[in-house]
């Protein structure tokens, strides 16, 4: 059996070196993962979630679809609930538009003013979008309403990313 004297010093230099990478490891990686968590977030943001919303079942007429999500705020998972007006135009496509006003941000409905029948209506400021969610001129919303990603996976409406009307 062979015999591998260590010296003193060389394993003040070994123990020194593992401790100080070790340490050198646990500061460098939250920063790297810093840098990098856009890119992963990003990658996330492309899911789709199911709605119950069955894509049969949508006609041209807006309907509204409750769905729900886990969203994970670092340690704390929350159950959060949103909403979408969906319709089908006459081609088939679908059009899936966020109920958050652009003018001061509250929920807009289809159809609840009387004297403007067939737009959205936001009951805040009187604001209108027409049936597309594009924003009334007159009226207090200076930008339409923002789309959702849509598809269709087993019958069943998924709600994607939302994005600013006409955006890519
Ligand atoms: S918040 Fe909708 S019109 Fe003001």
């Amino acid at each position: 059996m062979s015999k591998h004297n260590v010296s003193r010093r060389q394993f003040l230099n070994y123990t020194l070196t593992g401790v100080g990478g070790f340490m050198a490891a646990g500061m460098l990686m939250p920063m790297v993962r810093f840098a990098i968590d856009p890119v992963l977030s990003a990658d996330k943001g492309g899911d789709y979630i199911a709605t119950k919303q069955k894509v049969s079942e949508l006609t041209t007429e807006p309907t509204r679809v409750d769905f729900s999500f886990k969203q994970v705020d670092g340690w704390y998972e929350s159950e959060e609930t949103n909403t979408a007006w969906v319709y089908k135009m006459e081609d088939g496509n679908i059009v899936a538009l966020s109920p958050i006003c652009k003018h001061l941000g509250c929920t807009v409905a289809w159809n609840t003013d009387k004297s403007n029948p067939n737009q959205f209506f936001c009951p805040c400021h009187y604001g209108r979008y027409t049936k597309d969610g594009v924003n009334v001129k007159g009226t207090p919303p200076v930008s339409p309403l923002d789309v959702y990603d849509t598809k269709e996976k087993d019958g069943i409406l998924y709600l994607g990313q939302l994005k600013p009307h006409g955006g890519a």
